[in-house]
Order: C-alpha cells, then sequence, then structure tokens
C-alpha cells in the first residue's frame, strides 16, 4: 500500500501543485461469496473485502471549490464544480461517484464547510463486477469524514450513505450489500449480513488447503442502465402478488415450503422465475454458511454450484462467457465449488479450489475459455482485507 500511497501523492502534487497537508485513504473492493441479488429481497448475503479497491490523496481547500482528477481516467483531466451546485452534470463521468457521495452527506445535514481536492486512483479492473463503484463512495465518505472531522458518521452509516447516492445521485437500484462489504471489511474474515435487519456477523475464512480464486471473464458488465433494475422491478411485482395472500414485507422472509405453496399467484413467468432466484438463494446462503462453519468446505462449494445455475437459469443474470468458465470450472479435480458473482451479466467467477489443483485450474480454465470464446481470462487468488483506512 505504500507505494500507492507515494504514486498518489507525486500524481497530487502534479495535478495540484504540492503536497502539503494532503492524506491518502483506502477503501476495498469485494467479492460475494454466495448471495446474489438477495440484498433488495431482504434476505442475506456472504461477502469479504478485497485487498484490492480505490486509493485518494484529499485535501481541503479555503473555499467551496472542488476538484477531481483520477489517474485511471487522465483524459476526463481535472473535473471542477463546486458545494452550491451538486447536481448531476452530463459531463461529471467518474466523478459522478464522490459527487453523489458528498451530495447525500449533505443532504444528511453534515457538515462540509469546504471545498477539497482530490486525486483517485483504483486497482479494482473496471466493468468486474468487484464493486470499484462502492469502494469509491466508501472511500469519499471515508476521506470527508476524516477531513472534515464528522466522527458521528459510523462505518454502516458509510455504507448507507454510499448505496443512498448510487440509488438517488447515479440511479443504479443497488442493494446495500457492497458498500456494506467494502465499509465494514474484516481481514481474513467474510460478513454475513441480513439485509433486512443490517445485523451481521464476521466468519472466519481458513481454508487450510484451498483457495479463492477469482476469474475475470473480462466481459464488461455495467450495471447502470443494465437489466439490473429490471430484474428488481420483477421481484417487487413478484412481491406484490404474493403479500395478497401472505403476510410478508419481502421475499428474503419465505421459506422455500411457503414459496412453493404459493407460487402460483405469481402471474408472469418471468417474476415468478426471478422470486424462486431470491428465495432459494437466500435459503441456500443461510444454510452455506452453516456449513462453513462446520468446517465443511465441500459443501459450501456444493451450495455455490447450485447458486450459479439458479443465477443463470432463474435469474438470467449470467452470460454466456462466465457461465463457460464456471463450467469449465466444473469439471476440474480439486475445484470445490464455482459460480458467477456481483450483478452479473459479464464480470467474475469466483471459485473456490484445492491449494495442488490451482495451476491445472487456471491452465484448463485459460485455454477453453480462450478457445470457446476468442477471449482472455485473468485469474486473482483473493486475500481479504479490512475496510477503509487513512494511509
Ligand atoms: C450489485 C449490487 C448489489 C447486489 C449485487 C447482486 O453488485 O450493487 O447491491 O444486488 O449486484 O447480488
Amino acid at each position: 500500500m505504500a507505494d500507492y500511497k507515494q504514486m498518489l501523492l507525486k500524481e497530487f502534487g502534479k495535478a495540484f501543485g504540492d503536497t502539503d497537508g494532503v492524506n491518502v485513504y483506502f477503501a476495498p473492493g469485494r467479492v460475494n461469496l454466495i448471495g446474489e441479488h438477495t440484498d433488495y429481497n431482504g434476505g442475506h448475503v456472504f461477502p469479504c473485502a478485497l485487498t484490492i479497491g480505490t486509493y485518494a490523496a484529499v485535501r481541503k481547500r479555503s473555499d467551496r471549490v472542488l476538484r477531481f482528477y483520477s489517474v485511471n481516467f487522465p483524459d476526463s483531466g481535472i473535473v471542477e464544480t463546486s458545494l452550491d451546485d451538486m447536481r448531476p452534470k452530463a459531463d461529471d463521468s467518474w466523478t459522478a461517484y464522490p459527487k453523489g457521495v458528498i451530495w447525500a452527506m449533505q443532504g444528511r445535514g453534515l457538515n462540509i464547510p469546504t471545498g477539497l481536492d482530490m486525486v483517485v486512483y483504483g486497482t479494482i479492473p473496471a466493468g468486474s463486477g468487484l464493486s470499484s463503484s462502492a469502494s469509491l463512495e466508501v472511500l469519499t465518505g471515508e476521506a470527508i469524514r476524516d477531513v472534515f472531522g464528522l466522527n458521528e458518521v459510523s462505518n454502516i452509516d458509510l455504507a448507507r450513505i454510499g448505496q443512498y447516492s448510487e440509488n438517488n445521485y447515479n440511479g443504479m437500484n443497488c442493494g446495500i450489500m457492497d458498500q456494506f462489504a467494502s465499509a465494514m471489511g474484516k481481514k481474513d474474515n467474510a460478513i454475513f449480513l441480513d439485509t433486512a435487519t443490517l445485523q451481521y456477523e464476521y466468519a472466519p475464512i481458513a481454508l487450510d488447503d484451498a483457495c479463492i480464486i477469482i476469474t475475470n471473464s473480462n466481459v464488461k458488465h455495467s450495471l447502470v442502465g443494465s437489466d439490473y433494475n429490471t430484474r428488481r422491478s420483477e421481484c417487487e411485482e413478484a412481491l406484490a402478488e404474493l403479500k395478497k395472500v401472505i403476510d410478508i414485507n419481502a421475499l428474503g422472509d419465505l421459506d422455500e415450503e411457503t414459496f412453493e405453496a404459493n407460487k402460483d399467484v405469481i402471474s408472469k413467468d418471468n417474476c415468478r422465475a426471478r422470486a424462486r432466484h431470491a428465495v432459494y438463494e437466500n435459503r441456500r446462503t443461510i444454510k452455506a454458511v452453516e456449513a462453513l462453519k462446520k468446517g465443511d468446505v465441500a459443501e459450501f462449494g456444493r451450495l455455490m454450484n447450485e447458486a450459479h445455475t439458479s443465477m443463470s437459469v432463474d435469474y438470467a443474470a449470467s452470460c454466456p462467457e462466465v457461465d463457460i468458465l464456471v463450467e469449465t470450472a466444473w469439471k476440474i479435480d480439486g475445484v470445490l465449488g464455482s459460480r458467477i458473482t456481483g450483478g452479473g451479466f459479464g464480470g467474475c467467477s469466483v471459485s473456490i479450489v484445492l491449494n495442488d489443483a490451482v495451476e491445472n485450474f487456471k491452465k484448463t480454465v485459460a485455454e477453453e475459455y480462450t478457445a470457446k470464446t476468442g477471449l482472455t481470462a485473468d485469474f486473482y487468488v483473493v486475500s481479504i482485507g479490512d475496510g477503509p483506512c487513512r494511509l
């Protein structure tokens, strides 16, 4: 991390003159192990924070001006705005995320008396589904909290603020999982979160003879304006019909039996399938965490495989390329489980692989993927990191 700190300071100096009084911050991306598209259905999720994420060098100003520069998007140049004009603009590009967070914090009545200069650099591959947006949101919140001494803001508030700004400033109706995983990350632990209550529990991920591998299909997923919002509406439609016959608040309130007994009130096939995914995936996540606590990694992996099929068939949120990654992984000895991770429609798979099978896994998946799609897959062995911090 130290290298990135020096790099950010250097870039800050280049963009804004000198580095006196500049602080550098980090917030992680996340990978979700199981529990997909359950977070806006009042269900459970099981993500962990990564050691890759987004960095920012930040210094407060004496006026109301905000200036942003990204080392990843140098062509966007220095984007300038003012605390007194936080409306979204057509040329906001990536700055819509930090602007949205500052706007959301202002909206909560938090005191942000002056503007700031901010240089950002992210190490999460863009469009990979590993939450580069959420990490940028949590990073902005962390920096603002620290720079202006807003100690009343908790890390769970940072997650809520990030989700609120993404929903209301960026037009993406995401749940709370990504921002929560980034804001509440804990080294070597996954977070078992009940999104209905925000009650959570850390679960140590000590796999001994296996590791977690992310495989990037390099098919970019963009959830803003994607089918993501449609999936959410389909679940809402199914819920509205179910509520006419059973007393529930969210699909996450249902067990499989009650769903099966009542599913016929959902009139559209697509909405029924989406609801089936949400209900079964939530129950699967609870069972998977129970299995992990008992040390039954094989059962955890089996549930991951089921989760993929459900996400691909019932939720129609995978894509042919990620299906190839996962189905290839399933055939390899030493792969305990593999599934698409994150919002879907592209992005990455996550797999649990025995240590002595890792080389063969990478080689076989890489070869088959290129043979079938003409694309190149990238592999990252996951190390689970902490939440946001000042470096
Ligand atoms: C995206 C959203 C999350 C969650 C996942 C799917 O990452 O931002 O809130 O809904 O998709 O599990």
